[in-house]
This record gives structure tokens, sequence and C-alpha cells, in this order.
């Protein structure tokens, strides 16, 4: 029987970011992969809340803002106050322009009913276009690579959010190394965070540490392997991290699901995590999980070895011009990819 008892938020482990503010380590994702609706996923939200999560991982893409904000605002009706609440928004692809950034974030703000958001990221790093449940082999012919000029141009704005007193931290998403290099020389202000992929079966461990040892707070996302992930994303090859054996004979050993066993790991290694869920006993035993029964350092490096290099959300409608392979957006061979 799963415990359905409400978390104490104060017991879930806390991420620093520069200046000193904490982050809880596991938040509630919003994504509802195409398959999950506004209301659902609005629902899920709620219930998050009352179960005592603090951190919401939204994006204006995910469109669902305009039905989560009022779930926001009851919230805080039932006496949890803004400042308890870590709340993260992003600019998609097709607003890089001179002011959509900054337009996108004030859209955002009204839909959820908020002052401020907590975190505001720029999602992806190169400006484009697709339409909600594209085919894999959707390309726009306007697709652009990364070009750090233009890149710039929406940092910048993200920054003036910030200084507008918008969003209280600012961070970027699925970068690369190279990207980065490329991109804290220009920055002026660095990113507080950043979103990239993490669960047992792609560990990232290069751009995790690159990300650490810049000071920029690491959250994984897809953390259980998102098995509900979009068809787009699902590739012959594909490892799933809940199933394999490595993973399963830990939670047998915990007697817990192995979707929590990815939780403990992911808190453990020094990452938060922002696992989905429209289920309360999934979500409520994902946030419990963390505060509870870690992981020994002898499961930790069993884990270390599952790595399979299986990244899921692979991006290959981002591509642009004539580009078919979508490892190019990942720059594997340490140069960023240009037209
Ligand atoms: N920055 C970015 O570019 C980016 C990209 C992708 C995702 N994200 C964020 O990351 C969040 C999480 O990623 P995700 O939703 O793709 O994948 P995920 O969290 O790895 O997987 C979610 C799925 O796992 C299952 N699940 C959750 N808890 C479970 C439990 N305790 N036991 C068994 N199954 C469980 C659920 O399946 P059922 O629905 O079948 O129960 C759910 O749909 C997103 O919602 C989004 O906020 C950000």
């Amino acid at each position: 029987m799963a415990d359905m008892r409400p978390v104490d938020p104060n017991l879930v482990p806390k991420l620093k970011l520069k200046g000193g503010e904490k982050m809880p380590m596991i938040g509630m994702g919003t994504f509802g992969s195409d398959r999950y609706d506004a209301a659902q996923v609005a629902g899920a939200v709620r219930g998050a809340a009352r179960a005592g999560y603090r951190l919401f991982d939204c994006a204006s893409v995910y469109g669902n803002e305009a039905l989560i904000g009022p779930v926001f605002a009851e919230i805080m009706g039932e006496g949890v106050s803004r400042d308890e609440l870590f709340i993260t928004s992003k600019v998609w692809n097709d607003m890089h322009g001179p002011g959509q950034a900054i337009a996108s974030c004030e859209q955002t703000l009204r839909d959820l009913r908020l002052d401020y958001v907590d975190l505001f990221f720029v999602h992806w790093p190169f400006p484009n276009f697709h339409p909600k449940g594209a085919a894999p082999d959707y390309h726009n012919p306007d697709s652009r690579p990364f070009i750090i000029q233009e890149f710039m141009g929406v940092w910048q704005q993200l920054q003036t959010l910030k200084a507008r007193g918008l969003t209280r931290h600012i961070g970027v998403s699925n970068m690369t190394i190279p990207k980065m290099e490329l991109f804290l020389k220009e920055c002026g202000e660095p990113p507080a965070a950043v979103e990239m992929e993490m669960h047992p079966c792609f560990q990232q461990e290069e751009l995790l540490r690159y990300m650490v040892g810049h000071g920029i707070a690491p959250i994984g996302f897809c953390p259980l392997g998102s098995p509900e992930r979009p068809e787009r994303d699902v590739t012959p090859g594909d490892v799933s991290d809940m199933e394999h054996p490595v993973v399963q004979a830990i939670a047998a050993a915990h007697g817990v699901h192995p979707a929590l066993v990815c939780l403990k790991w992911a808190v453990q290694r020094g990452h938060a995590a922002i696992p989905f869920s429209v289920r309360p006993e999934e979500y409520i035993s994902n946030l419990r999980a963390v505060t509870e029964d870690p992981l020994t350092d002898q499961e930790m490096r069993a884990i270390k070895a599952v790595e399979s290099g299986c990244r899921l959300v692979k991006g290959q409608v981002f591509l642009w011009g004539e580009h078919k392979d979508w490892r190019l957006l990942w720059d594997e061979d340490g140069a960023i990819a240009g037209w």
C-alpha cells in the first residue's frame, strides 16, 4: 500500500544556487508528453503541491500554464506562501527574436498568475518551430543552428527580465560543453542553473561536472527515462532505465519501485530531478523517496556502470538545412555544428 501522507517540504534535500538561495532537489515536471491534457497536468500540480512539492517545472510550450496558474493561486490561498514555491518556466524556440523572449515571459506570468518566476530558461539553444505532435522526420526550412550572436540576443533579454524583477534567476537548457565555452565568454551574467537530460542510462558525467565546476546548478530532466515520451523521441535501441536489471535489483533490495531508485540516485549524485506523473501514488512516492532510505555507496557505484549513452530527447525536429543526423545538435565531435 502506497503511503499517501503529505511529505514535509523541509525534509526534501535542497540545492544551493549562486548567491546562496536554495531550491528543492525534487520538483514536479509539467510536460504532458502529448499524452496528458492541460487539465490533467494542472490537477497533478494541485495534488503535488498539497503533497509537499514546492518546485514546479513549467514551460510555455507545454501548453498548460494558463490552467496551472489558477492552481498556484489556489495553493497560495490555502496558505503556501509565494516564497516557499520555486517556479520555473522557459522561452520556446519560436520566441528568440528581438523582444520576443521578454514578451514570452510576460505571457507566462499572466498565465501562471505570478508577479515573477524563480528561474527562467532558454529552453533550447536553436531558434525554430515545429507543430505539436510533429512526426520524427518533420523538417522546418527556417530552422537555424546555434549562432552565438543570436543566442546572446535571447540571453540579454533574460538579463533584462531579471533586472526588471520578472525572474529571480536565469538559466540555459540542452547545452553542450562547446556551446557553454563560447557562451560563458560572452554572457555577461552567467546562468544560475541548467536543465539537462540525466537518468541512469544517460548520466552526462562530463557535462554535469562542467556545470558544477562553473557554479551552475544542475537539474535533470527525464529522470525516470521518460517512458511516456512522444513517439518522435522513441528510437530502436533506446534502453529503459526502470527495466534495467541493476536498477531493478536495487529496487528489490529496498522494496521500492525502480522509479524511486532513479530519484534517490539523482539526488545523492548531487543534481535536482523533475519527474512527471499525474498519478498521486507515483508523485507522492517520488517526493518521499529522497527523504528516506538512501542508496548505499556500493549501490551508487553499481548505477554508475548502468550508463548506456542512451539520449532520449534527441531533438531531431530541430535540425536545420539538409542535416538528418540528430547527433549534430549535441556537438559530439567537440565543435559547434553550424550550417
Ligand atoms: N528542458 C527540457 O528541454 C526538458 C525536456 C524534457 C522534459 N523536461 C521536464 O522534465 C520533466 C520530466 O520528464 P518526462 O516527463 O519526460 O519524463 P520522466 O519524469 O522521466 O517520466 C515520466 C513518466 O514516468 C512514469 N512515472 C512517474 N513516476 C513513477 C513512479 N513512481 N512509478 C512508475 N512510473 C512512474 C509516469 O508514467 P505514467 O504516466 O505511465 O504513470 C510518467 O509519465 C518534464 O515533465 C518537463 O517538466 C524538460
